[in-house]
């Protein structure tokens, strides 16, 4: 380390992939993996993330990571819950994430999430790799628990390789036809030209070490420099969700991705109305899991440095939207800072016209991937905005011209009681998915029929 404030963070790594394929048991294996390896202190549980630093991933990887091949810190996990789109993890200019775990369960292949997770991956050029996992579900396996995967695989009978090399090759195919060339890990050379598949099982922790091998050597080679950041800077971050937490009221779940947030800080939050200027009132953390009995669920902190997970409490924040950039003003001219929250809400803001559909979604960065969707294919739109669908939602939708364009499409998010009964009463469609192409599939489908 340097004396100047210059320092690598820790790349952030989204875990994605259709709902039970295995994104959290995944996480559970490696913190699981690093009691076994007698450092059960050194894993983090952040709001919504898990920090695993070098020190425990060269413990778990064994043979197979150097700690001396690297000076990255290590990596931060972000789950991502099946039902929540992936788009929420975003960040000024692309995707809040790094890298990303695609996590495909080996008897399932791709499913809708999956696909959807290719999209965003490939809209915001995210370099990603493949976890194959649930490789002890092949009838006949015989699990070697938390060894690496081609020694696993070499212990197995014939017939258990050649069926799991099967449905191996099933998903490098499913990768082909989606526009990604794949292979095993252990066959690729340049990560960024081909996706590295790894064979593994959250439940024996087979091939774990080569998935975190893998994300940790990726970041090294390809993502040393995008790590560089000014570490006690005024912070940078994004609202992941926007919630409730007893004794605090509102409290916004981010990720800091650059600098510091302290305590007491003001900062400046993207809202639904535009920014919102307030003062940290706490910033909390997760008890460690075997302090939990204790009556608070969280304790306070001074300061979080990116890259990193909190809960943030401070008072003003109902408005805040998911996805919504969070910037810390420290001895900065406040209204500087409110223009720069200002001209990044103006970057995601869709453009809507007098003619078109409604889009209700849950968090900035959905509304952002479906809007884009609609705009290539020119289906125009109204109103785009965060939140439940109200019965405002519904007077404004009536008013389209066009009886195609008289139509909500919701994205994961709650219809209110008197906006559905208002929808049917006007005769507004209303159109409700969590999956985003599969949203537009059911809107086009439904111009299809009116136009027939
Ligand atoms: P959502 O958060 O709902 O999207 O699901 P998820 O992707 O986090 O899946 P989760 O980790 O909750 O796992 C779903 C189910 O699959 C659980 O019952 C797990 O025990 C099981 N499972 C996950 N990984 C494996 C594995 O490698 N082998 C076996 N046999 N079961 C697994
Ligand atoms: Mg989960």
């Amino acid at each position: 380390t340097t004396e100047t404030d210059h320092s690598l963070r820790t790349p952030i790594v989204a875990v994605l992939g259709h709902v039970d394929h295995g994104k959290t048991s995944l996480l559970d294996r490696i913190r699981g993996s690093a009691v076994t390896a007698g450092e059960s202190g050194a894993i983090t549980q952040h709001i919504g993330a898990t920090a695993v630093p070098l020190s425990v991933i060269s413990e778990i990887a064994g043979e197979l990571v150097d700690p001396t091949d690297f000076d990255l810190p290590g990596l931060l996990f972000i789950d991502t819950p099946g039902h929540h789109s992936f788009s929420t993890l975003r960040s000024r200019g692309g995707a809040l994430a790094d890298i990303a775990i695609l996590v495909v369960d080996v008897n399932d292949g791709f499913q809708p999430q999956t696909l959807e997770a290719i999209d965003i991956l490939k809209r915001t050029q995210t370099p990603f790799i493949v976890a194959a996992n649930k490789i002890d579900t092949v009838p006949g396996w015989n699990p070697n628990e938390d060894q690496p995967v081609q020694a696993t695989m070499e212990a197995q009978s014939d017939r258990v390789t050649s069926d799991l090399n099967e449905k191996l090759y099933e998903i490098i195919g499913e990768l082909s036809d989606n526009g990604f060339s794949a292979d095993m890990y252990w066959r690729v050379q340049d990560f960024q030209a081909n996706i590295g598949v790894v064979p593994v099982s959250a439940e024996t922790g087979e091939g774990v070490p080569d998935l975190l091998t893998v994300m940790m050597g990726l970041s090294q080679r390809y993502m040393k420099e995008e790590m560089e950041i000014d570490a006690s800077g005024p912070g940078v971050g994004t609202v992941l969700e926007v919630k409730d937490t007893r004794g605090f009221g509102t409290t916004l779940d981010a990720i800091v991705y650059d600098g510091t947030i302290r305590a007491d800080d003001t900062i400046v939050v993207g809202g639904l109305h535009g920014p919102i200027v307030t003062d940290v009132r706490a910033l909390l953390r997760p008890r460690p899991l075997e302090e939990i009995r204790t009556e608070q669920e969280f304790e306070q902190v001074e300061e979080v440095a990116a890259a990193d997970g909190v809960k943030i409490a401070a008072p003003d924040l109902d408005d805040a939207m998911a996805g919504a950039p969070i910037r810390v003003v420290r001895d900065r001219d406040r209204d500087e800072v409110v223009a720069e929250v200002q001209e990044e809400l103006a970057e995601i803001a869709v453009t809507t016209e007098d003619e078109g559909v409604v889009v209700k979604a849950d968090t900035l960065g959905s509304l952002e991937a479906i809007s884009s969707t609609l705009e290539e294919e020119e289906i125009p739109i109204m109103r785009a905005e965060v939140g439940a669908v109200a019965p405002r939602d519904v007077r404004v939708a009536e008013t389209a011209g066009e009886p195609t364009h008289q139509a909500i499409l919701a994205f994961s998010v709650e219809v209110l009681d008197d906006a559905r009964d208002l929808a049917e009463q006007e005769d507004v469609k209303l159109f409700e998915d969590d999956v985003i192409y599969q949203l537009i599939e059911r809107y086009d489908d439904h111009v299809t029929e009116i136009e027939e």
